[in-house]
């Protein structure tokens, strides 16, 4: 078993999520807006922060990206690994991700989804490594900065286990429990 340390509980995951939730149904007010859910690390953040925006209408898609192969560090070459079901002409996009390290994943992301012509894009990251990041990025909306350190849990993954844990973790590979 690799070691795992709790690193945002379940409570404080909840309280900062309200408030994200809560500054975009402001923003959004009388809007419609497509939320899309980078797979699949951002699943379960999606879904806790769709239940809280209450005063617009939303609706969800979901795209399949890929830069990590199984380690910790990405390999920096972004795939699309599945696409949206749905055209997003004209319509106000928040991309929902999970965290934010290099950037590359969501610079690669916003510009494919402004070649088909949105009414605005913004991003909404569940986590920020700002020490990281490089590509500008305009990160419009974030529960919290963390460390340069490896996380797994509510989502996301080390080698696709770990997403399982309700809570955000930090995780030292190789380290027996
Ligand atoms: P970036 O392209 O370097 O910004 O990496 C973004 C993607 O890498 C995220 O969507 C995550 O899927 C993954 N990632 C980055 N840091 C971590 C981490 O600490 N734990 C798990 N996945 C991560
Ligand atoms: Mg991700």
């Amino acid at each position: 078993m690799d070691k795992i340390q709790e690193f945002i509980s379940e409570e404080i995951l909840r309280q900062e999520i309200q408030r994200v939730a809560n500054e975009i149904s402001r923003d959004y007010r009388n809007e419609d807006v497509v939320l899309i859910c980078v797979l699949k690390g951002a699943i379960l953040f999606l879904s806790d922060l769709m239940k809280r925006i209450d005063s617009t209408t939303v609706t969800i898609d979901f795209i399949g990206l890929s830069s990590y192969e199984g380690g910790t560090k990405s390999t920096g070459v972004v795939k699309l690994t599945s696409d949206l079901s749905q055209p997003i002409e004209g319509k106000h996009v928040i991309i929902v991700e999970d965290i934010v390290d290099s950037g590359l994943t969501l610079q690669f992301l916003t510009e494919n989804l402004k070649l088909r012509n949105p009414l605005s894009i913004a991003i909404c990251s569940l986590l920020v490594k700002p020490s990281n990041l490089k590509v500008p990025l305009k990160i419009n909306y974030k529960c919290f900065e963390i460390p340069d350190k490896f996380v797994v849990g509510y989502g996301m993954d080390y080698d696709e286990r770990l997403r399982n844990l309700p809570y955000v973790g930090i995780m030292e590979p190789g380290k027996k429990s």
